[in-house]
């Protein structure tokens, strides 16, 4: 007989009944396809805490994949993040348990945009955020997520540089970094843009003594009211200290609404406000889907040979960036 698992943080225990024969099954199948399951920090708790191998930002999710001896990657996030982990670790067999699980910043801008860009400003390096296809990627000097955006355009020092394609994400580098001119693309988070800094200031008016995270992913007036701006695992970082600091904080988490699930459980001492918007590419992921991922070994993700090289020189310089500052 196999003993009963109890129920992980996150999960409430009326639910876990029904995700255990789930998680059991896909622990199994793991094991036996030496499989390894990347969660993004937007994964439901049932993946987050039930399955996953390894969770974190986009940045984490890269430099592990890179790291894995596994012989399968699946990887629950979005798509552009399983590109990224075939680009940094290509003999490795990367699954996706949803195909349409995009992003509304991949969507925002192609290869030839950034052609466009390269002629509209020559001679400025172009960084491109990850949340972009490997095609995007390819036609990039370097990559940079939410967490070392800052970090790499300071790094580059040059006068001018072109930042794509999230328009917010650009500002809010340019806003830190004031001696270098960066020149934006129009895409944006259809998660992430939806927040409004009025709301926010209303919550504070209410209890001022909240403290607002929010993601660099939000708009300008929502960035201006808050008191910690970072990348998810950041976030969660800071969430951290402040549970260690302070008596019953509370905090609202301006991002995607599992990362305050998932951060709440960790961190019990926390009182956690929402409000929150979900984004429904992340949710599409589900313990169903990815047990028929890993029974089935689909959907692997592949990048053209005539793009992937490129692509990965683009990433491998963020990590090897990222890297050098461990
Ligand atoms: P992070 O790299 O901060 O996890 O962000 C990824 C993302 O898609 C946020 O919307
Ligand atoms: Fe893309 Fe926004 Fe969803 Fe992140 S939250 S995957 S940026 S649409």
């Amino acid at each position: 007989m196999t003993a009963t698992l109890s129920a992980p943080p996150g999960i409430p225990a009326v639910e876990w009944p029904v995700y255990e024969p789930l998680v059991r099954e896909i622990n199994a199948l793991k094991r036996e396809r030496n499989a390894v399951i990347l969660a993004h920090n937007y994964q439901v708790p049932e993946i987050f805490y039930g399955i996953a191998d390894i969770v974190g930002d986009s940045l984490g999710l890269a430099m592990d994949a890179a790291k894995t001896q596994a012989d399968v990657i699946v990887l629950c996030g979005v798509h552009f993040m399983a590109e990224t982990a075939k680009l940094v670790n290509p003999t490795k067999t990367v699954l996706v348990p949803d195909l349409q699980a995009g992003c509304s910043l991949a969507e925002s801008i192609t290869a030839d945009d950034v052609r466009l860009m390269r002629e509209r400003y020559p001679g400025a390096p172009v960084v491109t955020y990850v949340n972009t296809s490997a095609a995007v990627k390819a036609e990039s000097d370097i990559c940079c997520t939410s967490g070392n955006a800052v970090q790499i355009v300071r790094a580059l020092g040059v006068p001018r540089v072109i930042f794509l394609p999230d328009e917010y994400l650009a500002k809010y580098v340019a806003s830190q970094l004031p001696e270098i001119e960066v020149m934006a693309w129009k895409g944006h988070c259809e998660v992430h843009e939806r927040f409004r800094g009025a709301d926010l200031r209303r919550y504070r008016e209410d209890d001022p003594g909240l403290r607002i995270l929010a993601h660099p992913e939000c708009p300008p007036d929502v960035l201006a009211e808050a008191d910690y701006v970072g990348s998810t695992s950041a976030m969660a970082r800071y969430v951290g200290t402040l549970e260690a600091r302070e008596a019953h904080p509370r905090v609202v988490m301006v991002t995607e609404c599992s990362m305050a699930d998932n951060v709440a459980a960790a961190h019990p001492g926390v009182e956690f406000v929402r409000p929150c918007n979900l984004c429904p590419h992340m949710k599409r992921n589900t313990l169903p889907k990815v047990l028929r991922s890993l029974q089935t070994m689909q959907y692997e993700v592949t990048i053209d040979p005539a793009i992937a090289q490129r692509a990965r020189e683009a990433v491998e310089r963020m990590l090897e960036f990222s890297r050098q500052g461990d």
